[in-house]
C-alpha cells in the first residue's frame, strides 16, 4: 500500500495547494481515482453555496465498506485492522485482522439484513467503545443504512429527540458500556427512550456488562442470538450494496446556538475521499503503523479517524473502551507502550488533566513507538502543547494541531506532520482544496496578514456538510446565509504575520466544554424545565482542565432557602434531559438578567462576570434595567 497523493515537502504542499485552488476539479479528480469505484462519476463538482447544494463525483457508483475492507484482503488480509484496548488492564486486548473484519462486517450486515433493514432506513448505535460498533456502522454502509451514531453520554431525552429527527427504526445497543469505573446502563436509557419512539421496530443488544436489563418481546433480540442465526444460514457474503457518491453514509448529530440539535449528513464517496486524503497526509501514516485516536466514536473524530480514513488507507487502528486516567494516570503512556503506538491523536482537555497529574506517571514509560502527536477539539493552549512536545514526544514528534468540525467530515487547517511549519497553539495552514477567508461583521473580506475575523470557507471540498436532517432550510440558514457564498464556521481566528491559521473559539452561542459541543440554548432549555425556575442564560468561562466550564444564571419563582440543593437539583435535571456532559458548573441564582429594552439578555456582560472581568462591563446605558448588574456581580459564585 503506498499514497500517491501523500506530500512529503513544504515545496510540494505549495504546489498541491495551489493546484487545488486552480483547477480544483483537475486536483481531487486524481486523488479519487485512487479508491475503488463500480462506475468512475461523470463531472467532478456541481455546487451553489446559496441552496445549498454541493454534489461530487457526480454519478460515481461505490461502497465505501469495498475501499476499507474488500480492497486489502490479497494484501493486507492478515494486517491488523482494529487494535482494542478494553477498558480494564486485565482483560486481554483484541486484534482484528482486515480479514476477520471483513468476515464479522459481512456477518452483521446479513444480520442487519435479517430484521429487515434496508437501503436508506436510519440505524441508530448507542454503544460502548466496543469494536462491535465500528462493526456494526461498517455493516449499516455495506447495505446501504444510514448510521446515526449517538454518544453513549447522551440521556434518554436526547436519544429520544434524535430518533424521532431521524425516524430511525432500528436501534443497536449494548446491555452497558464500561468506562473508566463505571458501567454506564445502555440498554435501560435505550427503554426509556423508546417509550416516547414507538415507531422503533427492533433493538439488537450486543452483551458487554452482563447487566440485568429487560428485552421487550417482538421488539428486542441478542446480537450473539442473530449471529447464530446468519452462521446457520452458512455465513453468506453479503454483497455491497451499490451507492451513489452522494448517497448519504451517516448522520451526527451535533449542536448548533438553537435548542435543538442537527443531524449533520454526510455522502458517501466525498467523505470518504477527502477524510482518507486528510490522513494520510496530516498524520504522514505509513503502513504499518499503529494510529491511536482516543476519541469516542460517539463524536466525529472517532468516525473519521477511528474508523472510516483508517480503514481506506489500510493502516491499523487502535481504539480503547476507557478513559486517559483510568485506572491511573499512565494508562494512555502503557497503551502507547504495550501496542508500540505511532500516532497518538488526543484532545487538549485530555492533555491539560494528564499534565495535572505530574511527571511521575511517566516514569518507567517509554513511548519511543511514537512518531506523531495530534491533538483536536478545541484551542490547545501553550502550556499543554509544550508538555505535549517534551515530555510525551520528547521533543521528536511533530505535533499536528488539527482544526475541523462535524460539519467539515475532516482536518482542513492543520500542519502536516513534520512536513509543514507548526506553531504552537495555532492550527497554522489549511490542507490542499481548503479556502479559508476571514470576514467581518458586516461579510467583507479581511485581507492581508495580522488580522482577526470570523472564519468561513470560500469554497467546497468533498466532505463538505451536504444537509441537515430531514430540514435543509436549517443547514442553509446555519452555515451558508450568514455571509454571502461562504460556509460560515460559527468560529473566530486570527491569521499571523506568516499567514498562519490561529483558532480563537467560538463567536456564536455554542460551548465548548472538555472539546465537546453542547448550545447554551440547549442548557437553558433543559434548566427550564426545572420546577420553579422561570428563566435562565448559561455563559462559557475559562475553566483550566475542560477549556471551557458552564455558567448558568437562573431566576426562580422564590429565592431557594438551599441553594446548593437547588444547585444540585438543577444539575440533575441537565443531566437528566441532555446528559452528564452538560451539567453546569456554576449556578448562580439571580433575581433578574441585564436585558436590553427590545428584551434581549445582554450576553456579553454575563460573559464577563463569569470570567471574573468585573471592572469592565462596558456600556450597560442601553439596559432596561441597569442595577440588576451589580446584584449579579455581587452574587457572583
Ligand atoms: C468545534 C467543532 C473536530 C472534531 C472534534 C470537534 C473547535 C476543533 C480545534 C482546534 C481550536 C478547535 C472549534 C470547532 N475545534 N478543533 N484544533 N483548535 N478549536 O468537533 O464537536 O464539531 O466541534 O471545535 O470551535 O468549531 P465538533
Amino acid at each position: 500500500m503506498s499514497y500517491p497523493f501523500q506530500i512529503t515537502s513544504y515545496g510540494q504542499y505549495k504546489e498541491a495547494y495551489k493546484k487545488s485552488v486552480e483547477q480544483p476539479e483537475q486536483f481531487w479528480s486524481d486523488i479519487a481515482e485512487q479508491f475503488l469505484w463500480r462506475k468512475k462519476w461523470d463531472k467532478v463538482l456541481e455546487w451553489d453555496f446559496k441552496k445549498p447544494d454541493v454534489k461530487w463525483f457526480i454519478n460515481g457508483k461505490l461502497n465505501i465498506t469495498e475501499n476499507c475492507l474488500d480492497r486489502h484482503l490479497d494484501t493486507r488480509g492478515q494486517v491488523p485492522a482494529l487494535i482494542w484496548e478494553p477498558n480494564g488492564k486485565e482483560e486481554p486486548h483484541k486484534v482484528i485482522t482486515y480479514k476477520e473484519l471483513h468476515f464479522k462486517v459481512n456477518q452483521f450486515a446479513q444480520v442487519l439484513k435479517n430484521n429487515g433493514v434496508k437501503k436508506g432506513d436510519r440505524v441508530c448505535l448507542y454503544m460502548g467503545m466496543v469494536p462491535e460498533l465500528p462493526i456494526a456502522m461498517l455493516a449499516c454502509a455495506r447495505i446501504g443504512a444510514i448510521h446515526s451514531v449517538i454518544f453513549g453520554g447522551f440521556s434518554a431525552q436526547s436519544i429520544s429527540d434524535r430518533l424521532q429527527d431521524a425516524q430511525a427504526e432500528y436501534i443497536i445497543t449494548g446491555d452497558g458500556a464500561y468506562r473508566g469505573g463505571k458501567d454506564i446502563p445502555l440498554k435501560n436509557t435505550i427503554d426509556d427512550a423508546l417509550v416516547t419512539c414507538p415507531f422503533v421496530k427492533r433493538v439488537i443488544v450486543y452483551v458487554r456488562t452482563q447487566s440485568p436489563i429487560s428485552m421487550i418481546g417482538h421488539r428486542d433480540v441478542w446480537w450473539t442470538d442473530e449471529i447464530k442465526k446468519v452462521e446457520a444460514q452458512g455465513n453468506p457474503l453479503v454483497d455491497a450494496e451499490e451507492m451513489d457518491a452522494e448517497d448519504p453514509l451517516f448522520i451526527l448529530y451535533t449542536s448548533g446556538s438553537t435548542g435543538k440539535p442537527k443531524g449533520v449528513v454526510h455522502s458517501s464517496a466525498g467523505y470518504m475521499v477527502y477524510t482518507t486524503y486528510s490522513f494520510v497526509n496530516v498524520f504522514q501514516y505509513q503502513p504499518g503503523d499503529v494510529h491511536f485516536c482516543t476519541a469516542d466514536i460517539g463524536w466525529i473524530t472517532g468516525h473519521t479517524y477511528i474508523v472510516y480514513s483508517v480503514l481506506c488507507a489500510g493502516g491499523t487502528s487502535l481504539m480503547y473502551e476507557g478513559l486517559p486516567a483510568w485506572p491511573d494516570a499512565g494508562r494512555m503512556w502503557d497503551i502507547v507502550d504495550k501496542h508500540k503506538v505511532n500516532i497518538l491523536y488526543t484532545a487538549p482537555t485530555a492533555i491539560r488533566s494528564l499534565m495535572a497529574y505530574g511527571l511521575a506517571p511517566l516514569e518507567g514509560k517509554d513511548l519511543s513507538s511514537l512518531k506523531v502527536l495530534g491533538t483536536v477539539g478545541e484551542p490547545i493552549n501553550e502550556e499543554a502543547w509544550h508538555w505535549y512536545d517534551e515530555h510525551i514526544g520528547k521533543k521528536r514528534c511533530p505535533i499536528v494541531d488539527t482544526w475541523w468540525q462535524t460539519e467539515t467530515g475532516a482536518t482542513m487547517i492543520s500542519n502536516l506532520a513534520g512536513v509543514t511549519p507548526s506553531k504552537p497553539s495555532y492550527a497554522t495552514l489549511p490542507l490542499p482544496g481548503i479556502q479559508p477567508v476571514l470576514v467581518d461583521e458586516q461579510g467583507k473580506e479581511i485581507t492581508g496578514n495580522d488580522v482577526s475575523g470570523n472564519l468561513c470557507i470560500r469554497f467546497p471540498w468533498p466532505s463538505i456538510i451536504r444537509t441537515t436532517y430531514g430540514d435543509h432550510e436549517r443547514c442553509r440558514l446555519n452555515y451558508f446565509a450568514t455571509y454571502d457564498n461562504m460556509y460560515f464556521t460559527g468560529d473566530g481566528c486570527y491569521r499571523d504575520e506568516q499567514g498562519f491559521y490561529r483558532i480563537t473559539g467560538r463567536v456564536d452561542d455554542v460551548l465548548n466544554v472538555s472539546g465537546h459541543r453542547i448550545g447554551t440554548a440547549e442548557v437553558e432549555n433543559a434548566i427550564n424545565m426545572h420546577t420553579g425556575v422561570l428563566e435562565s442564560a448559561v455563559v462559557g468561562y475559562p475553566h483550566d482542565l475542560k477549556g471551557q466550564g458552564i455558567y448558568a444564571y437562573v431566576i426562580m419563582d422564590a429565592m431557594p432557602d438551599n441553594k446548593q440543593l437547588a444547585q444540585a437539583d438543577i444539575t440533575q435535571t441537565v443531566a437528566r434531559i441532555i446528559g452528564p456532559i452538560a451539567r453546569p458548573d456554576k449556578i448562580q441564582f439571580v433575581t433578574g438578567l441585564p436585558k436590553t429594552r427590545s428584551g434581549k439578555i445582554m450576553r456579553r456582560i454575563l460573559r464577563k462576570i463569569a470570567e471574573g472581568e468585573l471592572a469592565n462591563l462596558g456600556d450597560t446605558s442601553t439596559l432596561l434595567d441597569p442595577g440588576v448588574v451589580n446584584e449579579i456581580k455581587e452574587g457572583r459564585v
